[in-house]
């Protein structure tokens, strides 16, 4: 069984769907790893590294299985072999042209983005891995847009007193940003709308803000729902004096499928104190804030607002690292004694197989491409 690893299309991804250590770890499973040539280098990984570990590199790998972490151009999609497999994100749920490509090419495609969130699908969970990373970079590239300490400092120049950072929205970023920020020596706080959020936010040491929650705030599946107008303006109000003395605001809020909803607006970032930053992590699906912009960064009153959307990739070795491992665990599904077996009756597979031999499968993949 072949499996090729592809160079990225998007110029600012840095990852690499496979690193070496992975790759040596498939060659023990009788999987052949073919790696694009440079496909590492982003990430730290040279040819060399690859070849070491036993994998093969050329310069247009294609194979059974065909993984990436980004979503491919359709075009790429059209040089793989018909009926193969592609794994990654594949943005299943809005690139209709790249749905379009793959069933064309009758490809089985598996979506990081749609694998299920069980305890049985952890290891496969990219989704969380790769929000991880975001969490973590966020914080960083907050603490250096701020002109704060994130710890408390006691020097012969003074005591210089811990930035006061807010995390809104607690899912696995948010809970990282939490965990990140209190290893800086910042004091923390946190807020979401999910009640049961507020436990797992004490247990990291962070006060949970005294804002409206929902008991109906989420999906059977964890995830949030948008909320109403009144309960927003709710919202709203209970977080403005925080945010208006928060040194820095890492906001991680999203809606699975929808706009990201809106937490802080420009007024409330002219009350914040100059030198103060706002991550966004958000900013893909429109921001938690009114002033974010995606990739820029902008000033408000002396306030930087970043609109990451490459967070995992400003980490890229390890997130590499953590969503080869996802794959991985994946393709343990997916190779059975080194043939491939596409057990569509299998759980995972099913949630996560969102296309396959011409037929869109994923409810909200048909959806998308206006089927049923
Ligand atoms: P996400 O990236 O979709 O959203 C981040 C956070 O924003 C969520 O905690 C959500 O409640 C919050 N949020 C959304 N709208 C909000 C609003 N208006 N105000 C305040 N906060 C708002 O979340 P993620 O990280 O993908 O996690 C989603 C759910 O899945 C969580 O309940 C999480 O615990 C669960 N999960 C379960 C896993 C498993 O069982 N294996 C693995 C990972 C996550």
């Amino acid at each position: 069984m072949q499996l090729a690893v592809h160079r990225e299309a998007n110029p600012s991804e840095r990852r690499v769907a496979v690193t070496p250590r992975i790759a040596s770890l498939l060659a023990t499973r009788d999987i052949e790893v073919v790696v694009a040539s440079g496909a590492g280098d982003r990430a730290s990984f040279s040819n060399e590294t690859y070849l070491q570990a036993g994998a093969t590199v050329t310069e247009s790998p294609s194979g059974d299985v065909n993984v990436l972490v980004g979503p491919p151009p359709p075009e790429q999609i059209e040089g793989l072999p018909e009926g193969s497999v592609v794994i990654g994100f594949l943005d299943p749920f809005t690139n209709t042209d790249l749905l379009t490509a793959i069933t064309a090419k009758k490809l089985t495609a598996i979506a990081f983005e749609a694998v299920p969130r069980t305890t049985l699908a952890q290891m496969m969970d990219a989704l969380s891995s790769q929000a991880t990373a975001a969490g973590y970079a966020a914080v960083l590239k907050g603490a250096a847009a701020a002109s704060h300490f994130l710890p408390m400092l006691t020097t012969a120049a003074g005591t210089i007193p811990p930035a006061k950072v807010l995390v809104l929205g607690t899912g696995v970023a948010g809970l990282q940003a939490i965990a990140t920020a209190k290893r800086l020596g910042a004091v923390t706080s946190a807020y979401d709308i999910r009640p049961e959020a507020r436990e797992q936010v004490e247990s990291l040491g962070a006060r949970f803000v005294a804002a409206p929650t929902a008991e109906d705030a989420a999906t059977e599946g964890g995830y949030a729902k948008e909320v109403a107008t009144d309960m927003q303006q709710l919202q709203l109000a209970a977080l403005a004096p925080v945010v208006a003395e928060s040194d820095l605001v890492i906001a991680t809020a999203q809606i699975p499928g929808r706009p990201a909803p809106l937490l802080v607006t420009t007024e409330m970032v002219t009350a914040m104190r100059p030198g103060s930053a706002i991550v966004d992590i958000a900013a893909s699906t429109g921001g938690n804030c009114e002033a974010t912009v995606a990739d820029e960064e902008v000033d408000i009153n002396g306030v930087t607002v970043l609109g990451p959307t490459d967070l995992p990739s400003r980490v890229a070795t390890d997130a590499s690292e953590m969503y080869a491992r996802n794959l991985a665990s994946m393709l343990e599904l997916l190779v059975v004694d080194g043939e491939l077996t596409i057990d569509l009756g299998n759980e995972i597979m099913a949630g996560a197989c969102v296309a396959h031999a011409g037929e869109i499968r994923h409810a909200l993949s048909r959806k998308a491409m206006g089927i049923e």
